[in-house]
């Protein structure tokens, strides 16, 4: 399933982490785990930092699978991905949103995108730093118009997962039988899509009228929009959950077949009455091996068009701030 993506030759499936603090140690070691890859360069431009990540993950390959690794301070050593994942940028202090990182970490996009498509022209792009879904839309213009489709954000698929943890919980049932994704930013104005919500194929009103009233809902969106400020409270930072959410959408984009995941992308203006402008927020996603292989557009009740409308305009704003 690769429309124009370069197919994975004979088996070999190439992705570079580029930004090897914490959540890129993470990925790469779910990537690892998972035997996502059969070669993951890892590129950092601290010195040592993505050398010594490599040695420490080198030594996991005897108990896991074959792995070339390589590490790299240059974007060189990205070359013929068919994956580039980008984490590279400051990282949210206690306190902070995603939102604050902005004009941090939009230059340190300047920096590596262009470069990254010359050396990888068929390569999907999924960004992780934050605010990861402005961050898309900028690297997404800096990829230029032929890669710009191939270019994703992590969005949702964290905040999806920690939802369906939450559900799973509240109604105890495993979390493989609940279906439920958020929408819109990866951040504060996150909208739960509760209508489109099942358990076990089942409608949350079948599993328990719990599920059905607005305290619960809210008090499970609070949840979900609370998790990552709460873990950096303890630990100053998050990492084994994204980790986990990006190496599940590189495994899915080298799958060979399509999965549908809630991923930032490009949402044309008018794919929603109340949103006419074009901006890059999550949404159910063909996820394959060129990326975003089409838009899943739930239907939507009304309420939540409305919070949506109100994520699209905090990520509109966001997105004409790094224009300027
Ligand atoms: C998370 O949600 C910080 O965006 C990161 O864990």
């Amino acid at each position: 399933m690769y429309e124009d993506g370069e197919e994975p030759k004979n088996h070999v499936r190439r992705i570079s982490v580029v930004g090897m603090g914490r959540v890129g140690t993470a990925i790469a070691n779910a990537i690892a785990r998972r035997g996502t890859a059969t070669h993951l360069a890892l590129i950092d431009v601290q010195p040592n930092r993505a050398q010594s990540e490599a040695l420490d993950l080198q030594d996991t390959i005897p108990f896991l699978n074959p792995l070339q690794l390589t590490h790299s301070t240059e974007i060189s050593a990205s070359k013929g991905s068919h994956i580039i994942i980008i984490t590279a940028g400051a990282r949210q202090r206690p306190g902070e949103s995603r939102l604050d990182l902005l004009g941090r970490n939009v230059s340190i996009l300047s920096s590596i995108i262009p470069p990254a498509v010359k050396l990888s022209p068929n390569a999907v792009f999924l960004v992780v730093s934050n605010p990861c879904d402005v961050l898309t839309y900028v690297a997404a213009r800096l990829a230029g118009e032929k890669a710009a489709h191939r270019v994703i954000g992590s969005g949702t698929n964290l905040d999806s997962a920690r939802l369906v943890s939450a559900l799973s919980r509240r109604a105890d049932i495993a979390a493989r039988e609940v279906n439920a994704v958020i929408i819109g930013e990866h951040g504060d104005s996150s909208v739960a899509a509760w209508s489109i919500a099942t358990i076990s194929g089942l409608p949350l009103r079948a599993i328990s009228t719990d599920l059905e009233t607005e305290i619960i809902r809210e008090q499970l969106l609070r949840e979900v929009r609370g998790a990552a400020s709460e873990i950096i409270k303890y630990k100053g930072y998050t990492a084994t959950g994204v980790g986990e959410s990006c190496a599940d959408l590189a495994a899915c984009i080298l799958s060979g077949s399509i999965h549908v995941r809630p991923v930032t992308t490009r949402i044309p203006g008018g794919t929603f009455p109340v949103i006419t402008e074009s901006i890059y927020f999550s949404m159910p996603v063909r996820l394959g091996g060129s990326g975003d292989m089409g838009i899943l557009v739930p239907k939507l009740d009304e309420r939540e068009l409305a919070l949506l409308s109100k994520s699209a305009s905090v990520l509109l704003a966001a997105q004409q701030d790094a224009d300027v």
